[in-house]
Formats: C-alpha cells, sequence, structure tokens
C-alpha cells in the first residue's frame, strides 16, 4: 500500500507518486520517496531517476492536515536532501500543478520536465508561512531573486512557458512527460553531467540582490503586519550565508510561523472553504441543471450589479424593469461602471462592449419567459415581491429557477405565490454585487435539490463563493450583522463614542467599523427596516431624524466636508449621544478597546451558536466563510466561530452572562449549544465531521 511505486523503465527508475486526490507529501508519500531514492540508487541496472506522479496534480504541496501535528519522520528537508545528493541524476515529470513542496521537490531534482499546461509555484504565503523545504534557498538561486521573490511573495503560481523562460524547466513536453523526462534523465547520466544542481548553483549576482531589496523593501511597507512577508525577505536574504546555513534559517522561520495563530486561521480557512462546497445530502448524483440563459428583475444598483455578475461570466442575461426610464437608467450605470474599469486598465474596450452586448435590456415580465434561471432583485417587500413571483409563475419556462434575492424575508412565502415551489430558492447577492465573493443560497425545505446543485455550480462560474444555508431572518451574515448593529449601538449608549467603536473593529483587522460603515451605505436605511419591524435604536433613530443620512449628506455618525470620504468625529453627534444615555439615566464610563471588541463580537458568536442549532447554517466553518467574504472579516483571524474559539468558550460565555445581567436582556444569555461546548471544554471546531 505504498504511494510510491517505483518501475524500472529500461536504465531509469521512475517513482510514481499516487496520493490522491492530489499528491500532497504525507509521511507515507515522503517515506516512499526517500526509499525509492535509496532503492535505485543501490540498483546497478538503473543509471538516473525520475519522479512522476499519477492524476491531475504533480504534488500540490505538504499536507496541510499534518501542519500541528508531531512531526513524523522522514522530513521533508531530509527527503529533499537525499534527493539533490543523489548519485545518480534525478529528473522531475510534472504534470497538473507544482505547488509549495511539490515544486520545492522538482527544485531539488537535477531536471525539470513539464507539460504545458502545468502551473507552479509556491503559495505558502497565502497560508500565513513560507515556503519551508528550501524553496526560499533553491528557487533564488536558480532563477534569480529578482523572479524568485515576487513568485514566493504573490504565491501565484506561473505557466510552465513563463517557467521554462525563467531557467525554472529544462523542457516543456507537449505530451508524455515521463517519457521526455526518462530521456532527459537518460542524457544526463550518459553524459555524466549532473547538470545544475540547484542547492549549489552560484551565488546571487549584485545586480539580482540590489533589484531583490528594493522589492523587499516595498513588500514590507505593504506587509500589512502579517509576519511572514518579513520571514521571507529574511529567508532570501539569508541565500548569501552557504545553502545549509540557509536552509536552517528558512526552517526556524517556518516553523514559528507554522506555530502562529495566524496560519493556523489560514489555515482553517483553506478547509472550510472546501467543505463550504460539499453541501449537506446532495451528492454527485444530483445533476445541476444547464444555465445558458438568465434574466434578472429590477434594474437598480442591485440588479445592475448581479446583471453584470453574467455578462461576466458570458452568460447572456435579460435585465428587467417597470419602465423605460428606469431601465435606461440601469443600463447608464453598468455602463459607467464598466467604463471606471476601462479607465483603470482593467477592462478593454472590446471586453466592455461584449459584455454590453450580452445585457439585453427589457420592460415587462414577459420577457423573462426563455431564461434559464430568473434573479429577482426588486423592492425588498413581500407583497412586491409575491406578486413579481406569481406573474413569473406563468411566463417562466418549465424547469426554471427562479430565485430572489431577499436579504431578510421567507423564501417559502415568496414560493407561495407560485405553483413551482420546488424551483424557487434564495440568491443572496452582496453588495456591490459584481464585487462581493459572498452568495448566500437559501435552501428553503421543499426546495429541489437540483435547483441547489445548480445555484452553487453557477456562483462558481459568476466567481462567487456560495455558501448554501437555511431559511430564516437575515439566514446567516445579516442575522448576525444585526446583532453587531445592536451591539454597536448599545456601546454609544454606554459610555463610547462611534470613532472608538470603529477603532476597535480596524484595529483588529476589518476595513471599517459599524459606524463608517453604516454612513457610507445610508442610515436611513437601517431605519426604513427598523420603523417596518416596529423596533427602536434611540442613538441611530435620532441621527436619521436629524436628517444626517451619512456621507450622502455629508454627515451621519461622522461629518464629511465637502464629500470627503473619510469621516470627522461630529461634536453635535457626541452631544446627541450623551444627552440620549442622559435620558435613560446611563451614567457614561469608557471602554478598553479589548472591552469594545467583546461587546461588539461575543453577540455575533451567540448568535452563530444558534444559527448551528437551527441548521440554518451546516458547519461553523460555513458562517466563517460568509463573513470573510461578505463583511470583510480579516481571513487571518479565521471568521468569527474560529475566533470564538481561539479566545475560549468559557470566557465568551462567562462575558455573555455579565452582558446580559447588565443590559437586562435575556436574549444576550448564552445559547444552549454555545453554553455545552463550554461546560465540555470543547470549541466549535469539535462539532466537525
Ligand atoms: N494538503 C492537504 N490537502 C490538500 C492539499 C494539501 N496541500 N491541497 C489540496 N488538498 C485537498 C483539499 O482539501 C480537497 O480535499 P477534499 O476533497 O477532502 O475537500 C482536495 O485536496 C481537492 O482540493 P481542491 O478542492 O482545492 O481541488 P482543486 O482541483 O480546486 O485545486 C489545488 C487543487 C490547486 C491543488 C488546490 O487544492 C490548492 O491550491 N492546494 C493547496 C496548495 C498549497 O497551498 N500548497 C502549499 C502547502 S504548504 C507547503 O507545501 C509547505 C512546504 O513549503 C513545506
Amino acid at each position: 500500500m505504498t504511494q510510491v511505486q517505483l518501475e524500472v523503465r529500461g536504465k531509469v527508475a521512475v517513482a510514481t507518486i499516487d496520493n490522491p486526490p492530489v499528491n500532497a507529501l504525507s509521511a507515507a508519500v515522503r517515506e516512499g520517496l526517500a526509499n525509492a531514492i535509496k532503492s535505485a540508487n543501490a540498483d546497478a541496472a538503473v543509471a538516473a531517476i525520475v519522479i512522476a506522479s499519477a492524476g491531475k496534480a504533480f504534488i500540490a504541496g505538504a499536507d496541510i492536515s499534518e501542519f500541528g501535528q508531531p512531526p513524523a519522520p522522514p522530513s521533508l528537508p531530509e527527503v529533499l536532501d537525499a534527493i539533490e545528493n543523489s548519485a545518480k541524476p534525478v529528473v522531475a515529470a510534472i504534470q497538473g500543478v507544482a505547488l509549495g513542496g511539490g515544486l520545492e521537490v522538482a527544485l531539488a531534482c537535477h531536471g525539470r520536465v513539464a507539460l504545458p499546461a502545468a502551473k507552479l509555484g509556491l503559495p505558502e504565503i497565502k497560508l500565513g508561512l513560507i515556503p519551508g523545504a528550501g524553496g526560499t534557498q533553491r528557487l533564488p538561486r536558480l532563477i534569480g531573486a529578482a523572479k524568485g521573490f515576487p513568485m514566493m511573495l504573490s504565491g501565484e503560481p506561473i505557466s510552465a512557458g513563463l517557467a521554462l523562460e525563467y531557467g525554472l524547466l529544462d523542457e516543456v513536453a507537449s505530451s508524455d512527460v515521463a517519457a521526455a523526462a526518462i530521456r532527459l534523465a537518460e542524457a544526463l547520466a550518459a553524459e555524466g553531467r549532473r547538470a545544475v544542481r540547484s542547492a549549489a548553483t552560484g551565488e546571487l549576482t549584485e545586480a539580482d540582490r540590489e533589484v531583490f531589496e528594493a522589492l523587499a523593501k516595498d513588500a514590507l511597507k505593504k506587509a500589512d503586519g502579517m509576519p511572514n512577508v518579513a520571514a521571507l525577505v529574511e529567508a532570501v536574504r539569508a541565500t548569501a550565508l552557504p545553502f545549509a546555513e540557509g536552509a536552517a534559517v528558512e526552517r526556524r522561520l517556518f516553523l514559528s510561523l507554522v506555530a502562529d495563530e495566524r496560519s493556523k486561521a489560514l489555515r482553517h480557512v483553506f478547509f472550510a472553504e472546501r467543505e463550504v462546497a460539499k453541501v449537506p445530502g446532495i451528492g454527485p448524483e444530483v445533476k445541476p441543471r444547464e444555465i445558458a440563459s438568465a434574466a434578472v428583475i429590477g434594474a437598480g444598483t442591485m440588479g445592475g450589479g448581479i446583471a453584470m455578475c453574467f455578462a461576466n461570466a458570458g452568460i447572456p442575461v435579460t435585465l428587467i424593469e417597470t419602465a423605460q426610464a428606469a431601465l435606461d437608467n440601469g443600463v447608464n450605470r453598468i455602463g459607467a461602471i464598466y467604463d471606471i474599469s476601462v479607465q483603470r486598465g482593467s477592462l478593454t474596450l472590446e471586453a466592455k462592449a461584449q459584455r454590453m452586448a450580452l445585457i439585453k435590456p427589457a420592460v415587462g415580465l414577459a420577457a423573462a419567459a426563455g431564461a434559464d434561471i430568473v434573479v429577482e432583485a426588486a423592492f425588498e417587500e413581500m407583497g412586491v415581491k409575491q406578486q413579481i413571483f406569481g406573474e413569473l409563475d406563468k411566463v417562466a419556462k418549465p424547469g426554471a429557477i427562479l430565485a430572489s434575492n431577499t436579504s431578510y424575508l421567507d423564501v417559502p412565502t415568496i414560493a407561495a405565490a407560485t405553483k413551482r415551489p420546488q424551483d424557487v430558492i434564495g440568491m443572496h447577492f452582496f453588495s456591490p454585487a459584481n464585487v462581493m465573493k459572498l452568495l448566500e443560497i437559501v435552501r428553503p425545505a421543499g426546495s429541489a435539490d437540483d435547483a441547489i446543485a445548480t445555484a452553487v455550480v453557477l456562483g462558481r462560474k459568476l466567481g462567487k463563493v456560495p455558501v448554501v444555508v437555511g431559511n430564516g431572518f437575515g439566514f446567516v451574515g445579516n442575522r448576525m450583522l444585526e446583532q453587531r448593529t445592536r451591539a454597536a449601538e448599545r456601546l454609544l449608549v454606554a459610555g463610547a463614542l462611534p470613532h472608538e467603536v470603529d477603532a476597535a473593529l480596524v484595529g483588529f483587522g476589518f476595513k471599517m467599523g459599524p459606524f463608517a460603515m453604516a454612513d457610507l451605505a445610508g442610515n436611513d436605511i437601517g431605519w426604513r427596516s427598523r420603523k417596518a419591524r416596529g423596533l427602536k435604536a434611540a442613538v441611530a433613530d435620532a441621527i436619521c431624524e436629524a436628517g444626517w443620512f451619512g456621507q450622502k449628506t455629508g454627515r451621519g455618525y461622522y461629518i464629511y466636508p465637502q464629500g470627503a470620504r473619510a469621516g470627522q468625529r461630529c461634536p453635535e453627534v457626541e452631544a446627541l449621544i450623551a444627552r440620549i444615555s442622559a435620558e435613560q439615566g446611563v451614567t457614561r464610563r469608557s471602554f478598553t478597546q479589548e472591552e469594545i471588541l467583546a461587546r461588539l463580537l461575543d453577540p455575533m458568536v451567540n448568535e452563530g451558536a444558534r444559527i448551528l442549532e437551527a441548521g440554518i447554517a451546516a458547519r461553523p466553518g460555513d458562517i466563517d466563510i460568509v463573513w470573510i467574504n461578505g463583511y470583510n472579516w480579516p481571513a487571518w483571524r479565521g471568521g468569527p466561530m474560529f475566533w470564538a474559539d481561539s479566545v475560549g468558550l468559557d470566557l465568551i460565555v462567562k462575558r455573555l452572562e455579565a452582558l446580559a445581567a447588565e443590559i437586562g436582556d435575556k436574549a444576550l444569555e448564552p445559547a444552549p449549544l454555545l453554553k455545552r461546548l463550554a461546560a465540555e471544554g470543547k470549541g466549535f471546531a469539535n462539532l466537525k465531521g
């Protein structure tokens, strides 16, 4: 059951790695590779060695799931030293991806051949790490630091063609990469040439080092506190040392990053992103429906953004309004957004024209008749939605998916307006819809599995991160956001000021705090929704009553002189807040940034626990993916549920109990699931599987 098969073809021993799905370098693979090199060297009939792979990938890197566990010998650097020091030349036959430790295996070889479609990269930076098996030492020695450092800094893979140009590959083989690798291995053996031994290859040139130092300076400026950028710079600088010493520097830095909370968070996100794609109860036997055309109802900001998503993905879309003027406005707005991309150079004029041509404006719902999917993005009011779906039921073709972009409303009630509730689902985009990655797919009871599967596949085609959620007020994201919004208002009344609350969240890693965000989105939106639901928020209501709707009116929680984007503290708002505290008999007190964070985030975690209890989210990781992709939660903080685990659920329970008692609000008491996990000394991570 070895994961590395050794087969001798002529004079060449071919070691084939077979560890599905992506040939990650598990302990068994490392051991298999080390044994293969050893026995090929011991076999007098073998002159050279090829490392090849079965399946789609060459090697996707170290096995990320092994990080954080006790190391199992042999270590990857040990295996790579054995490859590099092999008395017989070793050639890598690369098909598919050679990533991270996978590219490091290839770098330790004496020759490298790849198929044209192969991708080569060192993506460790995206996991909060740096290459840890000699990549930072061998890559710059082989292709120069000026080219190698940017590859490691971005983590983006390069094509085989570019790798050949860089000298990272010896050859690009149009087909049968193993045969080409065997030929190269035989040639190297015949010539007695050890080819380029990457570790030993010369020092970096002075000019190369200068370019690297300039790039490093810029990278450090933009590092945003991520420790792996500085570590990468330090490791590449260590190429000035003899190889073994440089490799020791890299290893020390790598191991300290593996233990760092930020890398743990990013690794959690890596697995959560993949898990979210698996919808409970919907297996590969459920075949998605074909989506060749779409219709979007409503040409407002949201509907226009959704139509752009379809056009960007090359799917023809009919954009529908009730009146020509509104339609013209919507189409013009879309054109203007594309124009900005053209001005910035990220879109060509031809591409803009192609996308605009895919958007067919139409007045009246009858135009939705031919669409395989209809996304309704009309006014957020049940009566409006029901009327639209009732009419759609009459015109849409059989089997078409009818999706509502509602952010709060009950999807089954919308579906009840049709005779085909199985085809009615929610597709909740986030604003701006053409930019934000998150797509909540609402799966009401009674919806057809293949309708949900279709939405997931389509979501990915539109470049989104689809998360399937259950039906329930505000679904996952907005339901938790509401808790944070209420917490922010409570903090103002209790003694904090808007800039203090915002600073706590920015310090945590969000791009913006709740008040700057509210000013940007428009305070009147929440006001209208509170009024509709009979809810009150003393400060937020008073600000709206004064007409301070945010940036669009020049003032909200902050003042925006002459259309400035960054708000300034507003003495009038601060006086208004103090007055409301006094009216409510609250003696204002100051809060530390940690207290503010706990008061904002603990109630969100509590709501997350309720969402899990109710089955609205399938897994804690799904909630994390929602918050990272839809609400700018910093990925290196892993999402709210991961964060809660890192704080400790027992502490969160204690803080919530204290808060509930202080405010006198039973709704803030810890959810049963949260209490149970805390009492058992567990975290949300224990709910997996
Ligand atoms: N370790 C463990 N599991 C991995 C893995 C890895 N390096 N790479 C992928 N997988 C798993 C995924 O979790 C997924 O598992 P699942 O089916 O149980 O959900 C499965 O392989 C397939 O992965 P994807 O769904 O991502 O498949 P795609 O075909 O879309 O993408 C890929 C394949 C491009 C290889 C992508 O998985 C990827 O980018 N992988 C990570 C690459 C990476 O970061 N490598 C560096 C690792 S760190 C390292 O090497 C340190 C070294 O320097 C010492």
